[in-house]
């Protein structure tokens, strides 16, 4: 692999290219953390971070364009999250398919005041920084333009726009700043205005490299497992490398078609085994085939649940069982027996007692609790 300008930051103070690499955060584990806030920082996520601050500082829009599942959006929310409040006011817009002009121009409104007679805009002293997620979802009119986004130019472009009342005044809105998100066009997304993306300074976000998923997904179950025994902790790293082969193995082997138009896997599935892996806790999973045998389980809920086809189905626990022979030979036997269930319900009735997530073992069992 060869280096090129895009792994390195110009380091202005030192007067020296750098690369990003050496600039990447290191994961602090937080077990207070929901899982769906945790942002592992890679090359990627601290390189776009870098745009946002430099774009964000000179009041400049910025588009973060990319695939879905590039964390575009974990970004986003990672770096407002981390502005200084003082300063800087955040309001998160999801545009869809719906999202009429109205309902956009109301959020706007509802998160402005009156500073005088045609002037509106946060609180004196702060700006007010507006994420528009997923921009390029609303619906393509009779007339060829998304109304959400003919609002939105008429907003960057002339800092205004008109109060849907009878006299249609105009408003300006000052001090507000803009980040925004969106997939590439197809599937529901749509070819935005050129002209309303001239407004922004535009980035690519490309997919993260095989070495940062490994990172993302090695480091939060490292930090989940702390607790665990130590043979469970050595396997970490393991874990994840069948993951992320079994995830390759499915995106190439599974792609969407006509009558499959469902079978897409990103970044958000990996994530959802991991949000079942971290749902363990160390009294329960004791011995590697126990944690294993939850891996086992939560890709083949994420994974073989989703496909509608036998064969694929098939395909699917070939790659889990093939896996599971050449990582953990000496425990396959119990890892791979059947049925596999896990559920967090046993003790759903009572409710003092917290829920634990933990191996059902059949269906008679779990017949018994739900009777
Ligand atoms: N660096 C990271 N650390 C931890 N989790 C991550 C990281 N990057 C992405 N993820 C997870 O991957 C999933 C997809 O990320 P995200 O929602 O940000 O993608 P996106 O680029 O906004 O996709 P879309 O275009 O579909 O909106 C999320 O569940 C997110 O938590
Ligand atoms: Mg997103």
């Amino acid at each position: 692999y060869l280096p090129t300008l895009y792994d390195f930051h110009f380091d202005g103070t030192q007067q020296k290219w750098v690369t990003w690499s050496s600039l990447v955060p290191k994961y602090i584990y937080n077990p207070e953390m929901k899982f769906a806030d945790i942002l592992v920082p890679t090359i990627d996520t601290t390189r776009a971070s870098w745009i946002l601050e430099q774009m964000v500082k000179i009041k400049r829009p910025v588009l973060l364009v990319g695939e879905s599942g590039t964390s575009k959006t974990a970004t986003i929310h990672n770096f407002m999250k981390n502005l200084n409040a003082d300063r800087i006011i955040t309001l998160i817009i999801n545009l869809s398919s719906r999202t009429t002009s109205m309902d956009l121009q109301r959020n706007l409104e509802a998160n402005v005041e009156k500073r005088t007679k045609e002037i509106y805009g946060p609180t004196m002293g702060k700006r007010l920084l507006v994420l528009i997620d997923d921009m390029n979802m609303p619906k393509v009119d009779s007339y060829g333009t998304q109304q959400p986004i003919a609002l939105l130019r008429l907003l960057l472009d002339r800092g205004g726009m008109y109060d849907r009342g009878k006299d249609l005044n105009h408003k300006t809105l000052k001090d507000l700043g803009f980040i925004a998100s969106m997939g590439k066009a197809g599937g529901g997304r749509n070819e935005v205005d050129p002209r309303f993306v001239s407004l922004f300074s535009v980035f690519n976000i490309p997919f993260p490299a095989v070495e940062s998923l490994q990172l993302i997904y090695a480091s939060i179950i490292k930090g989940h497992t702390r607790e665990f025994e130590d043979a469970i902790q050595k396997v970490c790293d393991k874990v994840t490398l069948c993951t992320l082969e079994l995830y390759s193995n499915i995106i190439k082997d599974l792609p969407p078609t006509p009558s499959k138009f469902h079978y897409i896997f990103n970044l958000r599935d990996l994530s959802r085994v991991y949000n079942g892996l971290t749902l363990t806790k160390p009294d329960r999973f004791l011995t590697v085939n126990q944690f294993v045998r939850v891996w086992r389980n939560e890709c083949l809920r994420i994974f073989h649940d989703r496909l509608i086809d036998e064969n694929d189905k098939a395909l699917v626990q070939g790659h889990i069982k093939n896996l599971i022979e050449e990582h953990f030979k000496s425990d396959m036997e119990s890892i791979m027996r059947d049925p596999i269930i896990f559920g967090d319900y046993r003790t759903a009735l009572s409710e003092n007692e917290p829920r634990v997530y933990e191996d059902i073992q059949d269906y008679d069992a779990s017949k018994a609790l739900f009777q």
